[in-house]
């Protein structure tokens, strides 16, 4: 079966930011469940690269909006590169696939009668590129979001017929996955509640954009064509009939997106699909956003964190376990240092880093260098329990995005092989020969325990996981879960190399 996950289509009018890397690194670890589970994977993510913000930020540096885009693009496509991000596609919205199929798609919804002319007037946010309903403050009205002055329009735009859908959105919002989590369901919920209206999905006087077929003067509406990316973007090599995209993954397993931007894909998304009788996203994953030190992060405030920096400064294994260890999925989170260095160190480098530095370096002074042999791996122990129940609870938390749960299940299971070994105290048992073979029996048991944590956290946490695996011996990288989250695979008297640290501590 084929998933097909997709982050948000990122504006390209400034450099990647730290909320763009946490959907993306979200996306990343569940791409890699879903393909280490067995499943045939298509990630997609990319720019979104029209519309009036870009076309004047361009302008403000000096450069063709092309030639701009071109540049940021790189810039996003780089620091994926950067992080390891898994992704299978990387899809811009000024390539000429996702323009031609932007027009056969106009064509769909227009040949179903749910495309008008109508006049558009209202207070327009160029930074959200949205007519914003009900703005505060009748006159010089500011965007909440942006802290910047509304534009007033009136223009002759094409309306999509959103009212139509009205009672089929009603439906397909009521069903309980559709949107996640519930808290951004009811979100929704209420805003269809109040009635739909029909919403434009053209510009005039914006040069910067997919031109309308058949109308002169307009160009597409920059979210009319960027949802479209999803669609584009699973186009292998040229184009492909809008009916076919079935055979390339559609319709999309989840879109991750950030909670600003869920009416467009709960709603507005859904509702053209249905219009060109496309199958419609499984589900849609609205996440909470980042602050700083509890400070929402902007560049007049100058607190950005630039993910660039982050990833040299500390490394991809850190700045991972925080986002996704740290913060509910789904709920908004602050990054604080400090807790950022705690978590790495207690975490990552106390529970995880030395319950494996220490079971093996026992290993390989007592056992040549090697896995000690046994001969009951079979019988069941507390940690083979363990571990077995913590497979499943993880495979159910990644399943539906619940990262933070399953990284402390994950957790739970190494903390509780150190208590293991504390209870059992090998570093004695040793001074008596007679118990050589229930020293043997320990270490193994807690050696395979690091195995599975290894494993299991390899979604998150990939780089950790490979160091893991190696200094188990293992130095195949892991393509697959099938036949690794059982018990015993550990073999009995392999080598283990050199032990090298895995995670350093930070101050
Ligand atoms: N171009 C549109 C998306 C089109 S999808 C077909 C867009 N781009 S964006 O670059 O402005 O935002 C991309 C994502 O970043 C959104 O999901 C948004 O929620 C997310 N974030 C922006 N700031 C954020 C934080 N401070 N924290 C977490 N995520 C945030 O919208």
């Amino acid at each position: 079966m084929t998933i097909t996950i997709t982050t948000p289509l990122y504006y390209v009018n400034d450099k990647p930011h730290l909320g763009s890397t946490y959907t993306t690194i979200a996306c990343d670890a569940f791409a890699r469940y879903k393909k280490l589970n067995g499943n045939n994977v298509v990630f997609i993510t990319g720019v979104d690269e029209h519309g009036q913000k870009i076309e004047r930020t361009a302008k403000a540096n000096n450069i063709s909006p092309s030639d701009h885009c071109s540049k940021i693009a790189s810039q996003y496509e780089m620091l994926w590169k950067k992080w390891s991000i898994s992704n299978d596609k990387f899809i811009r919205t000024t390539s000429s696939q996702h323009k031609t199929l932007v027009e056969k798609f106009f064509h769909r919804v227009d040949q179903n009668g749910d495309i008008r002319l109508g006049r558009q007037q209202g207070w327009y946010c160029v930074g959200c590129e949205e007519y914003k309903d009900d703005p505060p403050g009748a006159k010089d009205p500011i965007c909440s979001t942006h802290k910047m002055p509304l534009e007033w329009r009136d223009e002759e735009n094409l309306f999509f017929c959103l009212s139509k859908y009205q009672t089929k959105i009603e439906n397909l919002i009521s069903q309980p996955n559709f949107v996640q989590p519930i808290s951004r369901r009811n979100e929704i919920i209420n805003f269809v509640s109040k009635g739909l209206k029909d919403f434009s999905i053209s510009r005039v006087n914006i040069s910067w954009g997919i031109p309308v077929p058949g109308f002169k003067g307009h160009t597409f509406y920059v979210w009319f064509d960027a949802l479209l990316g999803y669609l584009s973007g699973l186009q292998t090599k040229g184009e492909v009939e809008l009916d076919e995209l079935n055979n390339y993954g559609w319709p999309a397993d989840v879109h991750v997106i950030g909670k600003d931007i869920l009416r467009f894909h709960a709603v507005y998304w859904p509702a053209m699909l249905m219009s060109a009788g496309l199958d419609l996203p499984h589900r849609v994953f609205g996440h909470g956003f980042l602050t700083r030190e509890g400070n929402k992060m902007g560049k007049s405030l100058g607190n950005v964190l630039d993910p660039e920096l982050l990833l040299d400064k500390y490394g991809e294994d850190p700045v991972r376990w925080y986002l996704l260890s740290d913060i509910k999925f789904g709920q908004d989170g602050d990054f604080q240092e400090k807790r950022f260095i705690d978590l790495t160190n207690n975490d990552l480098a106390n529970t995880i880093g030395n319950l494996l530095n220490r079971t093996s370096s026992m290993s390989r002074k007592w056992f040549s260098n090697c896995v000690p042999n046994i001969h009951k791996e079979n019988e069941n122990n507390e940690l083979k329990l363990l571990a077995s129940k913590t497979i499943s609870d993880v495979i159910n938390y990644y399943e539906q995005l619940s990262f933070k749960e399953a990284c402390k299940a994950i957790l739970d299971l190494a903390s509780s092989s150190n208590l293991y070994l504390n209870d059992n105290e090998p570093w004695k048992l040793i001074k008596q020969n007679s118990e050589r073979e229930l020293v043997s029996y320990h270490l193994y048991n807690v050696l395979e325990s690091c195995r599975i944590v290894a494993t299991l956290i390899a979604p998150v946490l990939p780089n950790l996981s490979r160091k893991i695996l190696n200094q188990l011996g293992f130095f195949d990288s892991l393509q697959s879960w099938e036949h690794q989250l059982v018990w015993g695979v550990l073999e009995k008297g392999q080598e283990l190399p050199e032990p090298s640290p895995i995670i350093p501590r930070l101050e």
